[in-house]
């Protein structure tokens, strides 16, 4: 089975609107010719406009970097599906690790935003990945197991599902997971999908990796079986490096 590979961006808290607006331009303008991997754009919320009305007409798609469960009400600082869904945007991340650690995200939370971003249609880019301390103690089987079952009940269909492995401690570190580290957690991860959905549906799945994933170590790990892709902070805000990323993504 042959997944199309997906390059995705996390921008996290950087670019303003002009900023973004530029980068994406200078992204869309640099693409090759010919095939291309799936390319996506994860911009600050508030940029998301900005970034959507320079990305038309061009093979980029934009996704927001977290979404609220509810529909509407009392929820200071959140934003809805509906909400994204009207500014243009198609995939959303949740789990990030850094929503986990700084701002109190759990297996169930993390659930709740994965479940109601696709059932309104837009692609959850799952995050899940161990810490430095849990590696260490010999816990990833355990933590990528409890975080992925978790964050997938109460989702019947995995069509609008990508899972991102990033392992906690090579996230804006240097250190990237080697690919057949790496490749272990993915075959993983896809042996708990086909024990949820059956194997069929687990091998139509996208897991990517993410953790200092940049043009240098990029062809390594995507040349892996189970590695589709890659969710990318540092490296995506440079047009020169994300465009290298794409070029690896095509090459895979
Ligand atoms: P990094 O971030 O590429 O800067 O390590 C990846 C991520 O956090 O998604």
């Amino acid at each position: 089975m042959s997944r199309r590979i997906l390059i995705a961006g996390n921008w996290k808290m950087n670019k303003t609107s002009a900023e973004g607006a530029a980068l994406v331009k200078e992204i869309a303008a640099g693409l090759p010719a010919g095939n291309l991997p799936e390319i996506l754009v994860c911009p600050p919320y508030l940029t998301i406009p900005a970034v959507v009305e320079a990305a038309k007409g061009s093979a980029l798609e934009v996704g927001a970097e977290n979404v609220h469960w509810a529909a509407s009400g009392a929820y200071t600082g959140e934003v809805s599906t509906a909400m994204l869904l009207d500014a243009g945007v198609t995939h959303v991340i949740v789990g990030h690790s850094e929503r986990r650690q700084y701002f109190g995200e759990t297996d169930e939370t993390v659930n709740q935003r994965a479940k109601a971003a696709v059932e309104a249609g837009l692609v959850a880019v799952i995050c899940v990945g161990e810490t430095l301390a849990e590696r260490e103690a010999g816990e990833t089987a355990a933590v990528i197991d409890r975080q992925t079952r978790k964050a997938l009940e109460g989702i019947s269909d995995l069509a609008k599902v990508v899972i991102a492995y990033e392992p906690v401690w090579a996230i804006g570190t240097g250190k990237t997971a080697t690919p057949d580290m790496a490749q272990e957690v993915h075959a993983q991860i896809r042996a708990i999908l086909a024990d949820l959905y059956g194997a069929d549906a687990a091998e139509t799945v996208r897991i990517l990796y993410g953790g200092s994933m940049k043009p240098a170590n990029a062809p390594e790990l995507l040349a892996k079986k189970d590695i589709d892709g890659g969710l990318i902070g540092g490296a995506s805000l440079k047009a020169p490096d994300f465009l290298a990323l794409v070029a690896a993504g095509a090459n895979a």
